[in-house]
């Protein structure tokens, strides 16, 4: 059985969740108050990948304080700062002195799949396959990489983002590769958008003659490049929450189901209907917290309401007399009554967001 590097990308721009990326990196976006990069560096751990470089860009320095030296993943990782974000398989040209002759796992930093990656891990270090993608049936392929596939399980071809329907086959972003594609990337050409596309690598693999497999994953994944997705990577977490109360509840408040409420946080006079998770050092009086939300630590919520949304720290709701739902708010963001209209609440609030309604 060969023994897997991981390579990690957080690099990237996150441009599809703007504001929240102007200032922090997609791959610290919380998912049930956690980092989802944090998910994929415990998947690789949890499969036996535990020497893991990850490829960092402009917001490499939030990404490095984050993770450190990996240590608390029981990881050792390895910082491989890339010039520009110049493609997924530029990143393995940024990798290749640290990859070494090693086959490795590329694991996308924004890529969210439940229940882990050991099973396929175990697959591919036994064979001897050059590559070996994951692969999802979606409604909408052209958002993806897609593969075409011949009748044994091979991979045939793989078309970044089709315009013509080639299959419903996404490539979900963890892939397996040998080091084999270190013949293949010095040839590629950027594409369309201008970077070095990881399905051109893998094709220039397959038409190298080399074997590429594929498995078809029944668990849920999720690209969280945009608000919902987040929100839905969210909600699958939450589903899986027990309840556990080290924080200080007063007997006003009604907790129901799977409540989380992290020590040192308060909750008064309030509602929290489950699952929900309510940070460290983050106050909630007379509020309701509906089911799939996640609040993060030191926030101060008072006298609203709000449910299937992620608020991230240090932000402040006041006197909102809408229900929030299905948002996405910063850090730091205040977010308080006033007499200007609208009625419907539906934000994407950036870190340092100030915001004003009815
Ligand atoms: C990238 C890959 C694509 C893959 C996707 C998975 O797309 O290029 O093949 O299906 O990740 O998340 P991007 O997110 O760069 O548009």
């Amino acid at each position: 059985m060969r023994k897997l590097k991981g390579l990690v990308l957080a690099g990237g721009k996150g441009s599809r969740l703007r504001p929240l990326t102007a200032t922090g990196a997609k791959q610290l976006v919380p998912v049930a108050n956690k980092p989802v990069l944090f998910y994929a560096l415990e998947q690789l751990v949890e499969a036996g990948i535990d020497e893991i470089g990850i490829v960092t860009g402009d917001t490499a320095a939030q990404v490095e304080a984050a993770v450190g030296d990996g240590a608390r993943f029981g990881a050792n990782v390895t910082y491989l700062p890339q010039a520009a974000p110049l493609g997924l398989a530029h990143a393995i040209v940024t990798a290749r002195g640290w990859l070494g002759e090693s086959a490795f796992c590329m694991f996308l930093g924004d890529n969210f799949l439940m229940g882990g990656i050991a099973d396929h891990t175990r697959r591919f270090a036994e064979a001897d396959w050059a590559g070996q993608i994951l692969l999802k049936r979606v409604a909408d392929p052209a958002a993806f990489g897609v593969a075409v596939l011949d009748g044994g399980g091979r991979v045939e071809r793989l078309v970044e983002k089709p315009r013509e329907p080639l299959s419903d086959l996404a490539v979900i972003g963890v892939y397996y590769l040998g080091p084999e594609v270190h013949a293949v990337t010095p040839h590629l050409v950027p594409s369309a958008r201008g970077e070095l596309e990881i399905t051109d690598a893998i094709q220039g693999l397959i038409d190298a003659g080399h074997e590429v497999r594929s498995s078809l994953v029944a668990a849920e994944w999720i690209d969280t490049g945009k608000k919902d997705d987040v929100l839905e990577a969210n909600r699958l977490v939450l589903a899986t929450l027990r309840r556990r109360v080290d924080g200080d509840v007063d007997p006003d408040t009604t907790l129901v189901g799977a409540v989380v409420v992290e020590a040192g946080a308060q909750v008064r006079g309030s509602t929290v209907r489950g699952p929900a998770i309510i940070g460290a050092g983050t106050k909630i009086v007379d509020s309701y917290v509906g089911p799939f939300t996640a609040i993060g630590e030191d926030c101060d919520l008072s006298s609203c309401e709000i449910e299937h949304s992620i608020v991230l720290d240090r932000s402040t709701i006041r006197g909102v007399p809408q229900r929030i739902a299905d948002s996405l708010i910063g850090r730091e963001v205040v977010l308080e009554r006033s007499p200007l209209k609208p009625q419907a609440i539906r934000l994407m609030l950036g870190d340092h967001s100030v915001v004003g309604v009815v």
